[in-house]
Parts: C-alpha cells; sequence; structure tokens
C-alpha cells in the first residue's frame, strides 16, 4: 500500500480532485472508477500526477496506508449508497470515507449513522467551486466526526482555496453538518444569481444599454464593494457574442432555468425549521416560473403595467440599481445564515458562523469580498440573531434605502418582475415592523379553529367565543 488518499469516481469533478490531490507534496492518490475507460484515460492523459490505479475495490483498498481514506465524487443519490457500501465492506473500522457530492444532509446523517456502527468514519463533505475549483482549489464543507478530522483535516487544508492567507476549509460540524452548510451555500447562490439578473434585467430595459455595456457596468461594480465571483463571470456571460448569429449570446440561450435541486431543498428545509428565506425561495421559484413555456405562452397576452419604464438619468438609475442589489444581497445571506443558525440548534451541531463565512471567502461559486464583513460581525457578535443587524450592514441598509425602494417600486410600476428585489425588501420591512398583521391572523385562525392567541397585556391562552356571546375565556395553548 502506498497511497494515502484515494477518490472514487473519475467523471470531471472526481478526475481534478484527484489531480489537485496528487499535486501536493507527498500524497500518493489511488483512483477507481466503476467503469475501467476513465481510470485509463485519466492515467493517459496525466503521466505525471501521482497515481496508483485500481480495477477492483478489493485492489482500491489494497493500495491504501491506514487508516484509508477515499473521497467518493460521484453523482448524488443512489450511486453513493453502492459506492459506500461496497466500500464499508473492504475497509476496516477506524478508516474514512468522505462523500464530496452534493448530498442531501438528511441522507448524510443516516449513512453517517450506519456507517459508523461499523467502525468506520464517513464524512459528508460539501465541495464548491465547480471543475475549476476542484483542480486549483475549492472551498471544503466537510462534517463527520471529530476523530476523522485529524487525519483529514491536513489533507483537506493542503489542497483547499487559499483567502487571506487562509485555506477555505474547516471542520464545520459532525454528521450531516457539512452537507448542510453547503445546501445553504447553494441556497445563497440561487439568491446571488437572481438578483443579479434582476439587475441586469432593469438596466437593460430601463436604459436600452447593450448586453455588451451592461457588462462593463458589471465589470466596474466589481471594483467596489459588490466585487465577487458571480459579478466577474455575468460581465464575462454578458459580453459573449455568438459565434454563429453574431449576436449577444444572452441573447440566444433559451430563457428557462434549470436547477438540480439543492435550492429546493434549502428552502424546504428553511420552511420546515420555520426559516424565512424568502429571497432564496423567490430565486427557486422565478426559475421555475422560467421553465414552463406553454405557461408562459398563454399569458403573454395577459393586461400589465400603464407606463413603460422610463429612466432619465441613466448613472443615477444605475446606482439605484446597484445599491438596491446590495442590500437584497445583504438580506439574502442574512437569510441563509439563519438557516445555519436554525439548522444548528435542530441538530445539535456546533457551527461557527463566522468561520463559514471564511472559507466562502475563496473557492467557491459565491466567494466575494463582502464575506469578510460577516466573518467581522461574527466575530464582534458570536450569537448575532440576525446578520444583517451588524453595525457595517445597518450602514449599508441605510445608505440604499433610498434606491432600493424606487426600485422596487420603479419595477412593479413598470411591469418588470423583481421577485427577489421585492420579496428581500418586505422581508426587511417586515423585520422592521413595530406590529405586523399576524395579530389578524391570529384572530382569524381563533374565529374558524379556536386556535387561541395570547395577549400584549397578560399572560396566558385565549379564546373568544366566536360562535356565542363572543366573550374571552383562558384557553389550553394549542399554537
Ligand atoms: C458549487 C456549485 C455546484 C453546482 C450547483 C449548480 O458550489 O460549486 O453550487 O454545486 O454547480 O449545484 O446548481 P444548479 O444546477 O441547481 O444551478
Amino acid at each position: 500500500a502506498t497511497a494515502n488518499i484515494g477518490v472514487v469516481g473519475l467523471a470531471v469533478m472526481g478526475s481534478n480532485l484527484a489531480r489537485n490531490l496528487a499535486s501536493r507534496e507527498g500524497n500518493t492518490v489511488a483512483v477507481f472508477n466503476r467503469s475501467r475507460s476513465k481510470t485509463d484515460e485519466l492515467l493517459a492523459t496525466h503521466p505525471e500526477a501521482n497515481f496508483v490505479s485500481a480495477f477492483s475495490y478489493e485492489e482500491f483498498a489494497a493500495s491504501l496506508t491506514t487508516p484509508r481514506t477515499a473521497v467518493i465524487m460521484v453523482k448524488a443519490g443512489k450511486a453513493t449508497d453502492a459506492v459506500i457500501d461496497a466500500l464499508v465492506n473492504v475497509f476496516e473500522p477506524g478508516d474514512i470515507i468522505v462523500d464530496g457530492g452534493n448530498a442531501l444532509f438528511t441522507d448524510t446523517i443516516r449513512r453517517e449513522k450506519a456507517v459508523r456502527e461499523t467502525g468506520i468514519n464517513f464524512v459528508g463533505m460539501g465541495v464548491s467551486g465547480g471543475e475549476e475549483g476542484a483542480l486549483l482549489g475549492p472551498s471544503l464543507m466537510p462534517g463527520g466526526s471529530d476523530e476523522s478530522w485529524i487525519t483529514l483535516g491536513p489533507i483537506l487544508r493542503s489542497i483547499a482555496a487559499v483567502a487571506e492567507g487562509e485555506p477555505c476549509v474547516t471542520h464545520v460540524g459532525h454528521d450531516g453538518a457539512g452537507h448542510f452548510v453547503k445546501m445553504v451555500h447553494n441556497g445563497i447562490e440561487y439568491a446571488d444569481m437572481q438578483l443579479i439578473a434582476e439587475a441586469y434585467d432593469l438596466i437593460r430595459r430601463g436604459t436600452g444599454k447593450s448586453p455588451a455595456e451592461i457588462a462593463d457596468v458589471f465589470a466596474e461594480w466589481n471594483r467596489g464593494e459588490l466585487e465577487s465571483y458571480l459579478i466577474e463571470i455575468t460581465a464575462e456571460v454578458l459580453r459573449q457574442v455568438d459565434a454563429a448569429t453574431g449576436k449577444p449570446l444572452v441573447d440566444v440561450i433559451v430563457d428557462q432555468a434549470g436547477a438540480k435541486g439543492t435550492g429546493a431543498w434549502t428552502v424546504q428545509t428553511a420552511l420546515s425549521l420555520g426559516v424565512p428565506v424568502s429571497g432564496i425561495a423567490e430565486a427557486t421559484f422565478a426559475r421555475s416560473l422560467s421553465s414552463h413555456p406553454e405557461q408562459r405562452a398563454i399569458s403573454r397576452s395577459l393586461p400589465g403595467a400603464e407606463e413603460d419604464l422610463e429612466v432619465e438619468d441613466v448613472d443615477a438609475f444605475i446606482e439605484d440599481v446597484r445599491l438596491a442589489l446590495y442590500a437584497s444581497k445583504i438580506v439574502a445571506y442574512s437569510q441563509g445564515f439563519d438557516e445555519i443558525r436554525a439548522g444548528a440548534a435542530e441538530y445539535g451541531w456546533n457551527i461557527d458562523l463566522g468561520a463559514i463565512a471564511k472559507i466562502w471567502r475563496g473557492g467557491c461559486i459565491i466567494r466575494a469580498q463582502f464575506l469578510n464583513r460577516i466573518t467581522e460581525a461574527y466575530a464582534e457578535a458570536p450569537d448575532l440573531a440576525v446578520l444583517l443587524t451588524a453595525p457595517y450592514f445597518v450602514d449599508a441598509l441605510g445608505r440604499a434605502q433610498g434606491a432600493w425602494r424606487r426600485i422596487v417600486s420603479t419595477s412593479a410600476n413598470a411591469g418588470i418582475p423583481a421577485p427577489a428585489f421585492s420579496s428581500s425588501l418586505a422581508y426587511y420591512d417586515g423585520l422592521r415592523a413595530e406590529r405586523l398583521p399576524a395579530a389578524l391572523i391570529q384572530g382569524q385562525r381563533d374565529f374558524f379553529g379556536a386556535h387561541t392567541y395570547k395577549r400584549i397585556d397578560k399572560d396566558g391562552t385565549f379564546h373568544t367565543l366566536w360562535s356565542g356571546d363572543r366573550t374571552e375565556i383562558e384557553a389550553e395553548d394549542t399554537h
């Protein structure tokens, strides 16, 4: 046995992660794929890499030094279970199986529990950064036991992206914590992308600028507080010209956004936890709406706004969009961190929220300068219940007030959909409100279902005898 780490599953992500591992001093990487051709191809195209190929699980296990450590990089779902079963058969107590796919965290909790019974460690690990990240340095979000982190920590630190001198990896928490955090990362990614898309749409419709001209706007934004990978690549996509037609590529791409499910998981989980991730939800639903061409076709002739968007001062309008984008982005991240906080409480994970912001500063899709502000906020107040109430964000939200409201009302007046902008603002105003109409909802619930309510002026639970004489009685709390 000569390999200190192995990779199972050699599609693009797996091959790139294997190459990244092999490129680090001291690593020898065992590689295995269900069909032999992928393994042969990887070895043939990268003869320089320190690989040991295996063509059966037995060979794979035999090529690894103990504790054996293997990273599974297969499509999340049934394939993952099949590979885990096969590895459990050939591994021994103390060995470590890492799932680097986009697994649903509840699957990871289940798998960890089952594998732990064999004495083998199971680690669900979020890997972000796409193909390039896997090769050059991803952001890594491992869960699993403290014991596995002792072996894994140094290996993962050596391959992770580096942001401001620190590797973008931390032991997130036990069992499914890593995949949970990766899931929320993706939810935030959906929100960030939708907000950018809405900003682009408003600028295009409001100013008539071409995609290439809007690319310049984004490139400019990328030099300020919005600096991020997603803003950077947006400029690149907008600048791309289609070779076949000579048109901007964005104009020949079908306007129906795909999704592989992690955004939906983020929203479903938030619903179960009772966390209002409305910006992430709107972003996810906006993709769904776009992907129903038949519904969109029969709706095209519906009545709309009376006025078109008319922008007098183009520069001022673009600055408004920028501020609205920044404010809405703060809301999306605040909601995402709220979900992580709530998930940690529900599942008993000890998650350092500031450390999560740190490991997202490099390697991952949502990497942004802005994450430093989040780390600072949690450094100052580790128990901060609402991220956007940290002083830096309060200041940024203060600067954006006029712009944010103008953009939301302008888009509504002109009939331009801006679901993520407007839902972020509604969330913000909901949080701020002194009184919410939730009081009326409690009254309605009590009316039709005797669901009871609390009073502002005394303890206890109450019910009004709506179908009787409408006096109030003390009641059992039914929520
Ligand atoms: C990442 C990405 C990655 C993947 C998304 C795409 O962090 O590297 O999030 O995991 O590209 O899952 O998701 P959709 O296909 O759902 O947009």
